[in-house]
């Protein structure tokens, strides 16, 4: 085998298990009246809001195949922009405007999946059956002690896989963000323990980082920070707090949308309980985005694009890596159907 092969079936069965998970595709504020299309494991899907609901099915329409995203709104239903054929928000085609009665097929209904909207974005599950686990927690959506930003969404051309890796992996702050979060003299990694739970990974790490004014630091040199607070939830969100003195938190919430096997769409909360003034949002966007292009070049350097579930691909340094390894873990129990 070359050196790197991947177990090209093990991820395939990763890929096909991954529907029966919930993934965001949308901000919710990104559908107003009309339909929008967006890709989810490579499936073309249209969401669209029809009544006080929002429904999501396969972007094509039964008739003639034309993409659904491109029709409209009307009465609650969303109509086809080809022929005007016009679904329920069952997907049940309730008008065929050019025949005369009322003779439709019944055959004529769309493939519908499961869609929910929460924490200000819609999420899809694309399974038949009950999604494998709940939507992750975000509690500081609905705490109004908190101030909100969105880190504009991005894509990347990685597996979500390898995505979440890299936002939890510790021993590459001194090296992808020296001077921003970590210091090339000080690389050593604080043991940590991981516990699992039902549905998350939850460690916690405390590293010393440069000082900082966006978390409220004022002299310069460095800072121990306590430890933050990693909520991993499976297979690809994760929420980090990291507790700052006198009761501040600097938060992200990073939901990300496995849109193919290499391509990943990420949508980030930022939230805080201190500089509350809108003139400081910006700072935090410019912060979060100086970051992500350092990673960004990084990440999408990696081959093979996927993040191998088999532990024995690429090598592992046991403490340093044990977040790594027991995601991994867990995936390739996703991929085995457990
Ligand atoms: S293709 Fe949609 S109505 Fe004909
Ligand atoms: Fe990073």
């Amino acid at each position: 085998m070359p050196e790197n092969a991947l177990d090209q079936a093990g991820e395939a069965r990763l890929f096909e298990a991954l529907r029966h998970f919930w993934h965001p595709v949308l901000w919710a504020d990104e559908l107003a009246d009309g339909p929008v299309g967006a890709t989810l494991l490579d499936e073309p899907i249209v969401v669209v809001r029809l009544g006080d609901g929002v429904a999501a099915f396969r972007d094509l329409c039964v008739h003639r195949g034309t993409a659904l995203s491109l029709g409209w709104v009307v009465d609650e239903q969303l109509v086809c922009a080809y022929h005007g054929w016009t679904y329920d928000r069952d997907g049940i085609c309730t008008r065929i405007p050019a025949t005369h009665g009322d003779n439709i097929p019944r055959k004529a209904r769309l493939v519908r999946y499961r869609a929910a909207e929460r924490h200000g974005l819609i999420w899809v599950c694309l399974s038949e059956g009950e999604p494998a686990m709940p939507i992750p927690e975000f509690p500081e959506y609905e705490d109004g002690a908190y101030r909100l930003i969105k880190i504009p969404s991005y894509d990347w051309a990685c597996s979500a896989a390898r995505r979440i890796e890299n936002f939890v992996d510790f021993s590459h702050f001194p090296w992808v963000h020296e001077g921003i979060l970590g210091d090339r003299s000080r690389p050593e990694i604080p043991d940590h323990e991981v516990t699992r739970n039902a549905t998350t990974l939850r460690f916690e790490l405390g590293v010393e980082e440069p000082a900082n004014p966006l978390k409220a630091d004022v002299a310069d040199g460095k800072v121990q920070r306590q430890p933050s607070v990693y909520t991993l939830s499976m297979p690809f969100s994760v929420h980090l707090d990291q507790p700052l003195p006198d009761g501040r938190h600097f938060v992200l919430f990073l939901a990300t949308s496995p849109v193919g096997a290499k391509r990943t769409r990420s949508f980030t909360w930022n939230a805080r309980n201190y500089q509350l003034d809108p003139s400081e949002d910006q700072g935090f966007v410019d912060f979060q985005q100086a970051i992500l292009e350092q990673d960004r070049v990084v990440v999408e350097s990696q081959r093979p694009e996927e993040l191998p579930i088999d532990l024995t691909q690429e090598l592992h340094i046991r403490g340093v890596d044990r977040v790594s390894i027991d995601y991994r873990r867990w995936l390739a129990e996703i991929a085995r159907g457990a």
